[in-house]
């Protein structure tokens, strides 16, 4: 650490246990094996054919110059048209903000409707990256847990445990990095008590379209509330990750404050993928195809897994993650995701990331890659318990 006045802020520097576990697997690789990646949170796949064509078209007619803060309008409307045809829900175009990503879009929200200090709820197990956001933007994020009985959905019971007054909540459905839903008739009493409460609730819908059965309906949050703000993104189910564009449903209040916030921090989300994105939407039988396959690759595991002793979990409804119980094969998960990798070249996430209190005794594993990369992982990590 230097000693003069220059120093990384205290606002950084959040370590990483997936790039640890990273730099560990290529250690690995080095020695010549192959490693399985079933840690990764990302399509295994690209773009959709059709958004391809149309950047392409975008490029030569256009400048692709910056756009207004809040996104093209018709990307808006396209976004709005979908909130119709997927959920017989009217949302008005103009509580339609283009976004950097759903982690833009949390980024916003939560500089757009907190003030430093507030308290924000995070139901553990949690996407990592919102609990390191908050602490970096100055509100304070408040772990909460949530039960495998309750698919680790937030129930108002859960809510109420907590300690002091809280200012807002997040939460996931389906959920990373479980893949479970909630109910709609748990979703409204969230709802309802968010708004007795005045909480402001946040819901997480990145994983909407991966939905495997009808056993729990995708049910968007702005159904029950214009209060409710939605976060939604391009990167899970339209296989468009790197292309960093999301967007969110406000209340027509919010909409300007939070277009002046994205305008003065980024000025405009990237123009290419907006024209890209718009088309995308129109890509369902592709983007379905990846869906068939992450149910697939959910039921290998499903039927595989108890065998290895990988049988505490909440069986997921989608997205591409199995959270699983560890604590009778290892005190540490950590540890025994370093043991597998190093044991059999399969990587997993160790679930410190996603919990602070139970998350040692937790391991995630992906399924967003091909089947025949998780035949193989299941038939390596099947020989390496059974040895
Ligand atoms: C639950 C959840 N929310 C948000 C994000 C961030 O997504 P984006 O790529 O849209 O920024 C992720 C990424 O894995 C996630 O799992």
């Amino acid at each position: 650490m230097p000693t003069t006045r220059f120093h990384p802020s205290r606002r950084g520097a959040t370590p990483s246990v997936a790039e640890q576990m990273r730099s560990r697997a290529r250690k690995v690789e080095a020695k010549g094996e192959k490693v399985i990646y079933l840690q990764v949170g990302q399509p295994s796949t690209g773009a959709p054919a059709g958004a391809i064509d149309a950047i392409h078209r975008a490029s030569d007619t256009s400048i692709l110059g910056y756009t207004s803060a809040a996104g093209i309008p018709e990307l808006r409307a396209r976004i709005s048209k979908n909130y119709q045809d997927q959920y017989g829900v009217t949302v008005d175009p103009e509580r339609i903000v283009i976004t950097f990503g759903a982690s833009g879009a949390m980024i916003l929200a939560l500089i757009g409707c907190f003030d430093a200090g507030a308290r924000i709820a995070l139901p553990q197990p949690f996407y990592y990256g919102y609990r390191h956001a908050m602490g970096t933007l100055g509100v304070e994020c408040v772990p909460f847990d949530t039960s495998m009985e309750s698919h680790f959905q937030p129930t108002v019971d859960d809510i109420e445990q907590i300690e002091g007054e809280i200012d807002g909540l997040i939460f996931a459905s389906p959920g990373n990095p479980t893949g479970s839903m909630m109910p709609r008739e748990q979703m409204q009493e969230l709802s309802d008590y968010c708004q007795r409460k005045e909480i402001r609730l946040i819901s997480d819908e990145i994983y909407h379209g991966i939905v495997f059965d009808d056993e729990v309906p995708q049910q968007t949050a702005t159904a029950f509330s214009d209060e409710i703000i939605v976060v939604n993104s391009f990167s899970k189910y339209y296989s468009m990750a790197g292309w960093r564009l999301g967007w969110m449903v406000l209340p027509e209040y919010l909409v300007e404050p939070i277009s002046n916030l994205a305008h003065n921090l980024y000025l405009c989300p990237p123009a290419p993928s907006q024209y890209g994105a718009l088309h995308a939407m129109d890509c369902r039988e592709e983007l379905d195809g990846h869906v068939d396959r992450y149910k697939k690759n959910r039921d290998i595991l499903l039927a595989k897994m108890p065998e290895m002793g990988f049988d505490r979990y909440s069986a997921p409804h989608g997205a591409f993650y199995l959270y699983c119980h560890v604590k009778h094969l290892h005190e540490d998960s950590l540890q025994f995701a370093i043991e597998m990798l190093e044991g059999c070249g399969v990587l997993a996430a160790p679930g410190s990331d996603f919990s602070v209190r139970h998350g040692h005794h937790y391991i995630r594993f992906s399924y967003a890659g091909s089947t025949a990369d998780v035949e193989e992982a299941v038939a390596r990590m099947t020989k390496w318990r059974n040895r």
